[in-house]
């Protein structure tokens, strides 16, 4: 089937809400996806608590990508493919550090930090001293930007600034980061593990799928507290693809220990800054793959790793004020909750990897058009929230716009500039047989 705009059009049909599964299982899609949405996003690399020193660096990836952030001497961050130019090895199998150069361990050609080639074994009784060191540097990525100490990385060099594509998720990002004077920033150690399901059933939950918790999580529920069925809430789509949904009511848990006394002494200052936005965010996504759990502390990546495949990379974030006792119950929070073993991750996981299951090996459920409707024609503008405002706590207005983004990018040839008309998804209309009410996909 040849991906043209028509047949992946008819595989998301975003007005109504119906989405082909075939889209978290084609190959031929998982490698379009690295091409038209990892190769043109703004993808989140590090933050610069992670890398705060002259050559420090972290190695990460960008789509299937292996990328190497690393902190110059004058401050600033530059990003590299982790490939060598002689024969594609990666340059730096550590997982982040500080270091002068990077050398391959295939034979032995090695980088300064900045990328450029500057050692290569017999260089003058093999090479004859005629390879240019100039022309075989790193390759590096195309535009390094950052927002409030959030690095992001983009392959494309036509796509507009961070902060256009950010658009109005700044606003609840500001409300999360600025908490206090300082800032935040990143605890050492990224967890990470792997999902035996496709990159967007991650994704697609943060956007704004609270929906699932109070069965999903019913049994981890009961040790926070409150459970959330009744509570009031709201959630955002924006039309660049990322989404989030609000509780209004803080999930309390450990009240007693340094960590509760100190988000409830935080609670009020941040208020005072930030106002709403302080408190209620529960879970974002930054199209594609960046997303986070403000109130648990966490931000995360969704790595790609194949079709029916992800790595989970979790960061555990702290206020840079907290005061010690505070920052280690954050950990061993995060640690009980999310992560691998953690009493929430768990549950998650489970899901999406047995719906990974019934992908791989099934033929009739792969004709299936998944439900997205929830919701649909309920929003409204809100005087204090940009972007698409639901009323309800669950809704499914920010998965549909992050498909319906999703669709944008995989039929542009060139970046998808959002179209100025409302309603059409890259100036595309809906052909026939776009997954229907009636009949699936047909
Ligand atoms: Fe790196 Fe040969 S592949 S030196
Ligand atoms: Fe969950």
């Amino acid at each position: 089937m040849a991906l043209d705009a028509e047949y992946l059009s008819s595989l998301v049909n975003w007005k109504e809400g119906l989405i082909s599964p075939e889209i978290f299982i084609d190959p031929e899609i998982y490698r379009l996806e690295q091409e038209r949405i990892f190769g043109r996003s703004w993808l989140f690399l590090a933050h610069d608590s992670m890398i705060p020193k002259p050559n420090d660096f972290f190695a990460t990836y960008m789509g299937g990508d292996p990328v190497l952030v690393v902190r110059q001497p004058d401050g600033g961050v530059e990003a590299f493919l982790n490939v060598c130019r002689h024969r594609g090895m990666k340059v730096c199998r550590a997982e982040s550090g500080n270091t002068r150069t990077f050398m391959c361990t295939y034979h032995g050609w090695t980088y300064d930090t900045a990328g450029g080639l500057v050692g290569v074994p017999n260089l003058d009784d093999a090479y004859y001293n005629e390879l240019s060191l100039k022309d075989n540097g790193l390759v590096k990525v195309a535009q390094i930007d950052s927002y409030k100490g959030l690095i992001f990385g983009n392959f494309d060099p036509s796509a507009p600034p961070l902060a256009d594509y950010l658009g109005d998720l700044k606003y609840y990002i500001d409300g999360w980061v600025d908490h206090t004077e300082n800032g935040i920033e990143v605890l050492p150690g990224v967890v990470k593990w792997t999902i035996n399901a496709n990159w967007k059933l991650a994704a697609e939950q943060f956007v704004g799928d609270t929906y699932h918790a109070p069965t999903s999580h019913a049994s981890s529920l009961l040790m926070f507290g409150p459970a959330f069925a009744g509570k009031d809430g709201g959630h955002v789509a924006m039309r660049e693809g990322h989404g989030e949904s609000f509780l209004f009511e803080r999930l309390t848990r450990f009240e007693d220990d340094p960590l509760g006394r100190y988000n409830e002494t935080r609670s009020r200052a941040a208020r005072e800054r930030v106002g709403d936005r302080a408190e209620f965010v529960a879970n974002f996504t930054a199209f594609p793959a960046f997303s986070g759990l403000p109130g648990s502390a966490n931000i995360r990546v969704w790595h790609p790793k194949g079709p029916n495949k992800f790595e989970i990379w979790s960061f555990t974030v702290v206020d840079k004020d907290a005061p010690e006792a505070a920052r280690r119950a954050q950990q061993v929070s995060a640690s009980f909750t999310e992560g691998p073993a953690g009493v929430v991750e768990t549950d998650d996981g489970e899901n999406w990897g047995l719906i990974g299951h019934i992908l791989e090996h099934g033929h009739q459920a792969r004709k299936m058009a998944w439900n997205y409707e929830m919701g649909r024609g309920h929003t409204r503008e809100h005087e204090e929230f940009p972007g698409e405002y639901g009323d309800s706590f669950f809704g499914e207005d920010g998965q549909r716009a992050f498909y319906r983004r999703w669709l944008e990018f995989m039929i542009s040839k060139t970046w998808p500039t959002i179209p100025e008309e409302p309603g059409k998804p890259g100036g595309a209309e809906l052909p026939e047989g776009s997954p229907s009410r009636a009949g699936g996909v047909r």
